[in-house]
């Protein structure tokens, strides 16, 4: 992680571009979704412009946000295999700031479509070159797995948040992942770095959550966040509103773990604070984006 510089600058020293990072453990149900639906709510909110790339293809994070997935034009799978534009693809989220690019079910055949793919790593990559300078945080939702895509988010990213719940194994497939950032670092994105690991659905009652955190800070002693996110029933009935923590039940437990979450990452990144909250509408960020849509509401 890169020293926190002037103002005016985020902690890879660029004012202009975005800070891309991808949300990545190839373990399911660690809330790596819930992680960036709420953190990049959160950051629109508070006037940074915001860009988030579903690359799961059961596209949670797209139907969380209450986007309807069959009013769709374009998607990530366009973006990888076809490469369409990635401003062309942007969905309307109807929140301010902030723009999604959508997953469906179609995005499993990427990881076959690409496999003959010239330079088949890097197309996320180059996709998101073209519109960097529109934003200021990209996060990405990776699949659970360490198939194509979420290499294909690893060579996108300079950092990578591990989310990890405080479950029994929570540990399992860790190294793994490390082993694939380093891999992905050496030969691909030589400045990716994990930027910190996030807790998740923490059990204040129970002697096995307080044990995971130790466990998992032995393993990363310097990298996990502050913020401890408990584990809430209203994190999980958030999505099904197509709402996140902070619409949903902006006082409970869960909203303001990833409050503080947020405030954490911007301290780690280093960001300056946005420039005009106010004057920052989302159509502003892309003007195409109201062209992915065949119409109508995109509330579900
Ligand atoms: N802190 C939490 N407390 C309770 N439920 C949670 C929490 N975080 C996520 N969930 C729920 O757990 C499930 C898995 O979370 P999700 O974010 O989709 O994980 P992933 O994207 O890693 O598969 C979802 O149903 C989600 O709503
Ligand atoms: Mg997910």
């Amino acid at each position: 992680m890169g020293a926190p510089l002037g103002s005016g600058a985020n902690a890879r020293g660029v004012t202009s571009v975005a800070s891309v990072i991808a949300l990545a453990n190839q373990k399911g149900g660690v809330g790596k979704t819930t992680t960036a639906v709420s953190t990049s709510v959160f950051l629109a909110e508070r006037g940074y412009r915001v860009l988030l790339l579903d690359m799961d293809p059961q596209g949670n994070a797209t139907s969380s946000l209450g986007v309807d997935k069959s009013a769709l034009l374009h998607t990530t799978y366009d973006v990888l295999v076809d490469e369409l534009p990635l401003g062309r693809a942007v969905a309307v989220t109807d929140r301010r700031n902030l723009d999604l690019v959508a997953s469906t079910p179609s995005l499993a055949a990427a990881e076959v479509d690409l496999v003959s793919a010239i330079e088949r790593e890097r197309r996320l990559a180059n996709a998101l070159a073209t519109v960097a300078d529109r934003y200021q945080v990209v996060l990405i939702d990776c699949p659970p797995s360490l198939g194509l895509l979420t290499i294909n988010a690893l060579t996108a990213a300079h950092y990578v948040v591990i989310p990890i719940q405080c479950e029994f194994l929570a540990l399992e497939g860790v190294s793994q992942l490390v082993t694939t950032i380093d891999l992905v670092k050496r030969g691909l994105n030589p400045s990716l770095d994990v930027l910190g690991v996030l807790m998740t659905m923490f059990d204040g009652r129970t002697r096995l959550s307080a044990h995971v955190v130790e466990e998992v800070r032995r393993f990363f002693p310097t990298r996990i966040f502050r913020a401890i996110v408990p584990r809430s029933i209203r994190l999980a009935e958030a999505p099904s509103f197509g709402q996140a923590i902070g619409e949903y039940d902006a006082a409970s437990r869960g909203a303001q773990a990833y409050a503080q979450f947020a405030d954490e990452l911007l301290e780690r990144l280093a960001l300056p604070s946005p420039a005009t909250p106010a004057s920052n509408g989302r159509s502003a960020a892309v003007p195409s984006a109201a062209l992915n849509r065949t119409g109508g509401s995109t509330e579900p």
